[in-house]
């Protein structure tokens, strides 16, 4: 019985953690091991996640030109942003996450 309880507590405690994890943050799944590596630190120009003003001349050329820049590649970012398993509505998902003031 009281094992049960327990049980029940570690479930309820767990969800709710993932809740607000998810609330507060949004992060795509793929995005630490791909996008991340390169857009959280702007290296080699990269524009910043969560730095709106330098993701806004991007944004101007519309979702459809960044998800083929990505898929294409562009300067130093090789063609897929190291997301072998990425959709179109992942990278979509990404931009947006990135895009986005943190
Ligand atoms: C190896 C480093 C690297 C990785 C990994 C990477 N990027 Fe990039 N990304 C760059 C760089 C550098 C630029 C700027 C390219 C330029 O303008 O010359 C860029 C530019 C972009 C742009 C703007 C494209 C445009 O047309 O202006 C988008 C959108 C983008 N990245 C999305 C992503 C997404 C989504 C991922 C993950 C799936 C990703 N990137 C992974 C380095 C990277």
């Amino acid at each position: 019985m009281k094992a049960n309880i327990l049980k029940f507590a570690l479930i309820i405690g767990t969800s709710s953690f993932a809740t607000v994890a998810v609330q507060a943050a949004e992060q795509p799944p793929q995005y630490a091991a791909s996008c991340g590596a390169c857009h959280a630190y702007a290296v080699a120009g990269a524009p910043k996640t969560g730095d709106a003003a330098q993701w806004e001349p991007r944004l101007a050329k519309g979702m459809e030109a960044l998800v083929s820049s990505v898929k294409n590649g562009l300067g130093v970012m090789p063609a897929g942003g190291m997301c072998t398993t990425c959709s179109d509505d992942d990278y979509k998902a990404l931009i947006t996450y990135m895009s986005t003031p943190q």
